[in-house]
Formats: structure tokens, sequence, C-alpha cells
């Protein structure tokens, strides 16, 4: 095993995906390509679902934050393992409709809907929409009455937790983009207009603290100010919210480094804090719901590069550039996010090989990652990046016109491409030359 059961080296020292091969499966479909393990995520969506329906209830919904990975492929896999889906755009709602993901199953979050947005959610018959402002709400109050409908809602709000200096900085999310603050009093007037309007029906509220969270401190502080918000809510309107989604974050194991969370475990903490903290508010225990993203798909992805030079500056470092770089893989230029690496190829060698992983776009700050221990690379070797699952194929561009690479699924052992690679032809197809 290399940092999760689904990687490990095979009789002939390489790599294997979901136990498939991953020389092979450069060999077959290419490189740069990323490598999904659909099993994975079929049992992490599994374990989320069962975990809350035990603590939850069995109405729980756990839904998939399809940022963090969509294509038509992964919401055909989340619809058949029972969960919802979160939605940011008209461009993933179209895709999870392309599914046929069932309507009603998907919550529609972003802070700038738009009235096009607003009626193709309404058209599709999306089962809730996360209204995050007044304009939004007046707007699709305006569209839906249109319609005859009353459509049903939560408010997105700013519980004012920042999950990496929580408690000693407890509106240091007010600042937000997204959401109603608690601390302002916004959030407060936005729930008793969303009551006065005939066109949704508020159902309760929403707030997403942060990402790659590995405490369950910040979830606590969220669901407590969430609930108390819950019962002023209460005590002003006589409307007692029925549904609280606690949005997604929990972290996953990118590097050694990094815990291994239980994620089961995680969600049984919070149902217990959820259970208690609306006791001690006075409330009666509201649906809960989670929207974890990366958790579901990080782990069971893998990028295959094509290692190119191997250039070691004396005094300096050694770059290994591979075939690929920022467009598939933007998170170390954006956030040095870490990830591990291996020489596919001598995946059981030791690493005592130190590098700086570079890309191939006309740009320095194009790097996988600096300090990647590996096996001391060649030309031709296949440089394989795990955990790549989440937020690399929907954060990939077409930066120094690079097509995307291929999506692969891996179950089994047999791989079938879900998203084929892009080509030069692709990619002057929305070019207008007359
Ligand atoms: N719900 C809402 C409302 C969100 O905004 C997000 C992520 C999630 C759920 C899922 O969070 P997760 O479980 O994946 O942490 N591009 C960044 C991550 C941005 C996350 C944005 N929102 C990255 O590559 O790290």
């Amino acid at each position: 095993m290399i940092l999760h059961p689904h990687f490990d080296v095979n009789e002939q020292g390489h790599l294997t995906i979901g136990g498939a091969d991953a020389l092979a499966l450069a060999n077959t479909f290419g490189t740069p390509a990323y490598i999904l393990d659909e099993t994975v995520i079929r049992e992490n969506c599994r374990a989320y679902l069962h975990a809350a329906k035990t603590h939850f209830g069995a109405d729980a919904l756990p839904l998939y934050a399809s940022k963090a990975l969509s294509f038509t492929g992964i919401y055909r896999i989340v619809a058949e393992e029972g969960l919802g889906i979160d939605c940011v755009s008209g461009g993933e709602l179209y895709t999870a409709q392309n599914a046929r993901f069932p309507a009603e199953r998907i919550y529609f979050h972003g802070n700038n809907k738009t009235d096009a947005d607003l009626c193709q959610a309404l058209e599709m018959g999306v089962g809730t929409i996360v209204v995050d402002g007044d304009e939004e709400l007046e707007a699709l109050h305006a569209l839906a009455s249109a319609r005859g409908l009353a459509q049903k809602i939560l408010l997105r709000i700013t519980p004012g937790i920042d999950p990496h200096t929580h408690r000693a900085v407890v509106t240091g999310n007010v600042d937000s983009k997204f959401g109603n603050a608690i601390a302002t009093g916004q959030a407060l007037a936005i729930t008793k207009k969303a009551l006065s309007l005939s066109g949704v029906r508020l159902a309760g509220f929403h707030c997403h603290i942060g990402s790659q969270i590995f405490e369950i401190d910040p979830f606590r502080d969220a669901a407590h100010m969430m609930l108390r918000f819950i019962a002023d809510v209460k005590a002003a309107t006589g409307f007692e919210a029925t549904e609280l989604n606690l949005g997604g974050g929990l972290g996953v194991r990118y590097t050694e480094e990094d815990r291994e969370i239980d994620y089961a475990a995680a969600i049984a903490a919070i149902a217990e804090i959820v259970r208690a903290g609306a006791r001690s508010a006075g409330i009666a225990m509201p649906r809960v719901i989670l929207e974890p993203g990366r958790s579901l798909v990080a782990a069971a992805g893998a990028t295959l590069y094509t290692v190119g030079s191997v250039k070691e500056i004396p005094g300096f470092r050694n770059y290994v550039s591979v075939d690929g770089g920022m467009p598939d893989n933007p998170r170390y230029a954006l956030y040095q996010s870490r990830y591990t690496a291996l020489i596919a190829d001598r995946a059981g060698e030791k690493k005592d090989y130190i590098a700086t992983v570079a890309g191939r776009c006309c740009e320095s700050g194009d790097l996988i990652g600096e300090g990647m221990p590996l096996q001391k690379p060649r030309r031709g070797d296949i440089l394989a990046v795990l955990c790549t699952g989440a937020y690399n194929y929907s954060m990939a561009s077409n930066y120094n016109r690079l097509p995307r690479p291929p999506v692969i699924l891996v179950r089994d052992g047999k791989a079938r491409v879900a998203v084929r690679r892009e080509t030069f032809a692709d990619l002057v197809d929305l070019d207008i030359t007359e």
C-alpha cells in the first residue's frame, strides 16, 4: 500500500491503481491521464450514506459537492449510490441532467446565480436552491411565482468560523462574498424576508466553513452557531428550521504527514454535537445534511505523466519535467498544495531522489510540487501523482493550448474511458474563422 490501500505495487514493481498496472494504463490511454478508482468512490459514497443514516436518521442525505469532479459519469455513479448532489453552475446542472440525475436530490448553490441559472433550476425541478443574498431571493421569488411555484430554499448563513484559526477568530469569516452573517444581523433580516415571500418555501439554513479540515472542533463551533441562530429565528419569528446543511470540508490524506480521517467517526461526532446542541438550544433535531466533495473523490484519483527532461542544477535543485502541469493540476501554483508522487515503473524502490516536478508550460510557476521524494527518474518513465481525484480535472484549463487529459475509470482491474482526451481539433472547434 502507498498512502491508500488502492495504490500498491505489483510483482513487476509497477504502481497499481485499483488493481490495474499504471504502466499498462499509460500505454493504453496515453499520458497525461487522470485515473480514478471507481470502487473507492463508490465505497466512500456508501460509507457516508451509511454513517449519515445511522447517526442522523433514515432521511439523511449526504450530497456530493460536484465542483470537486464533474463529468456525466460521476453523476451516474453518485445517483446509483443514492446520494444527492451540490451543483454551483448552469454547467454542473446541465451535466447532472445529462446523467439523468434525479432533480429533487439536487441542491443548487452559488453566490451570484443569474436569472438564467435560476430559470434553468426551476425548469429542471431542482429540489432545493441555497439562496445567497437579497437580490437572488427577490429574483427567485419573482421567477418562481410567475411559474406558480413555491421553491424550496435554504439560506446561506455565514456563521463566522475560520476553520484554521477557529475560536480565536469567531468573526473571521464574516468578511466573505458568501452568505449572510449572523453577527451583522443580515442573516435574521434575510430570513424574515424569505418568510414573507410566497415564491419560496424556507426549509432551513446552510453554512460551509472551509476545506481540507482535519479537526472536528470547527464543525462543532459552526453547528453551535447555527443551532443558536435557529433558536433565535424561532424566538423572533416562530419559524423553526427543519433542515441544517453544514457543508463539506473534511480533509484527505495527500501525503504521509497527513492524518487518515475516519469519516464515519467524524459523522458520528457531528451528529452527537448537533443532537446535544439542538437539545440545549430548545429546538427539534433538524434534518442534517453534509456536502463532501474532496473526501469522496480525491484519494480515488491519480494522474499519470511521462517524464521528459531531468535537469540537475549543481548547487541548486533537480527539475523533473512532465508532459502536463498547471493546466491539469493548478493546485500547487494556486495553493502550494502538497502531493505524493512516484515513478510508477519502479514503485517498490526507495525514493532517494528529491525533485521539483515541473510542468511543460512557459511559466516558472508551473510546478506540481517542490522537494518531492521520487525514485531516480529517467526520460520516458511514468510519473504518478496520487490523490488527484478532486479539484484537478474540474479545475483544468487549456493554458498554452494544451488539450485536457482523459478521465479513465478503473473498476475491478478493468479500465474504461469516462471522458475522452481533448484533441487539437477540439481546441479550434469554437474558433470562428469566417
Ligand atoms: N459545499 C460548499 C458550499 C462548498 O463551497 C464546497 C467547496 C463544498 C461543499 C465541498 O468542500 P470539500 O468537501 O470538497 O472540502 N479548489 C479548492 C477547493 C475549493 C472548495 C470550494 N468549496 C482546492 O483545490 O483545494
